[in-house]
């Protein structure tokens, strides 16, 4: 049974995923998506949007990191696939999920699952352009405003290749909105003989259980649930494996949020990084108390030092 940090573009960056996978429990991340249109992408922005590839694709705590495709073009996306294996990437993972009206505009993400045939054609196409020992890995939704095609999909996708698929059990139009439609992940697992992860609306230990009783599958791929419960995962590793569960209180998650801060103000613009920290410190409102008293305080600071102060910040570190 797998544990998995779900791609989230614009949340969970390299900064994030190294703090989340220092908490524990979670066995490998995927990169935000790389968008590839009609040309080999610049090996500077495979190492820009996955940093870890300069040290053997894993995050500092040696969780695997995996890199996520996006496109429409199955020898364009084959050619970039190949590039970053070469560049260090032990899995490659295609988006057949993404809901952004300009990425369906521009014929890519979610709205490729009207089209079975190239889902199919895509996956061919990568498998066919990476060495053999890489796997090619999808990730879905139940379909574009329907889940009638959602299995006519899933099976485009393992018979193109696919080592595994992730099902967010949502179609494009359901967006974010709750419910996650987990029976379907059973069905979609019925047809395919590869493994499904089960994605969606996954926010505490509860959920979890609930979910594996409802899809049937024991791999979990979670997204804003874990960004906003840090120790999720490791939670859900402690039930599989049978120990005990340490619970990250606000104490312990302190440091981590300064480490946060120190790569943000390392990586970003004084500009940017304040709402980088503002964003995670407000998903951490839903299981925090002191994250809202903190976020309240954050809101409408954008003083980098003040920032750094208001977490507590031994030191004022320069710009
Ligand atoms: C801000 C945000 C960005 C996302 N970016 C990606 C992405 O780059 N690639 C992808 O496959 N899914 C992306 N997703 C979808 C998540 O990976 C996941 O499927 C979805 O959030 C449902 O899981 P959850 O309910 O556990 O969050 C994104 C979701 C959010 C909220």
């Amino acid at each position: 049974m797998q544990i998995a940090l779900a791609p989230m573009e614009g949340l969970v960056d390299n900064i994030l995923r190294d703090v989340l996978t220092r908490v524990g429990g979670i066995d490998w991340c995927v990169t935000e998506f790389i968008r590839v249109c009609d040309r080999l992408l610049p090996a500077a922005h495979f190492h820009k949007m996955a940093p870890e590839l300069a040290s053997g694709a894993q995050t500092a705590a040696g969780v695997a990191l995996r890199v996520q495709l996006l496109g429409s073009d199955p020898v364009c996306l084959a050619e970039n696939a190949a590039l970053a294996c070469e560049l260090g990437a032990p899995v490659i993972d295609l988006n057949f999920g993404c809901p952004a009206k300009t990425v369906n505009k521009s014929r890519g993400g979610a709205v490729l699952l009207k089209e079975p045939e190239l889902l199919h054609a895509i996956v061919r196409e990568v498998r066919r352009a990476v060495p053999a020992h890489i796997p090619v890995t999808s990730k879905m939704r139940l379909g574009f405003d329907s889940p009638d095609g959602a299995l006519d999909c899933a099976t485009a996708l393992a018979e193109g290749g696919s080592a595994h698929l992730v099902v967010h059990a949502r179609t494009k139009v359901d967006g974010y909105k709750p419910p996650a439609h987990w029976e379907w992940v059973a069905r979609v697992q019925d047809v395919v003989k590869v493994p499904v992860f089960a994605n969606g609306e996954v926010w505490t230990l509860e959920d979890w259980r609930r979910c594996r009783e409802i899809s049937g599958v024991e791999d979990i791929m979670l997204g804003r649930g874990l960004v906003s419960r840090p120790d999720l995962a490791r939670q859900i590793a402690a039930e599989r494996d049978g120990v005990e569960f340490v619970p990250l209180d606000w104490q312990a998650l302190l440091p981590l949020l300064q480490d946060f801060w120190l790569q943000a103000r390392a990586e970003l613009t004084p500009r940017a990084a304040p709402g980088r920290l503002k964003q995670w410190v407000a998903m951490l409102t839903r299981t925090y108390p002191e994250a809202t008293a903190l976020f309240t305080e954050l809101r409408r600071e954008t003083d980098c030092d003040r920032v750094g102060q208001l977490i507590g910040m031994p030191f004022i570190e320069a710009a």
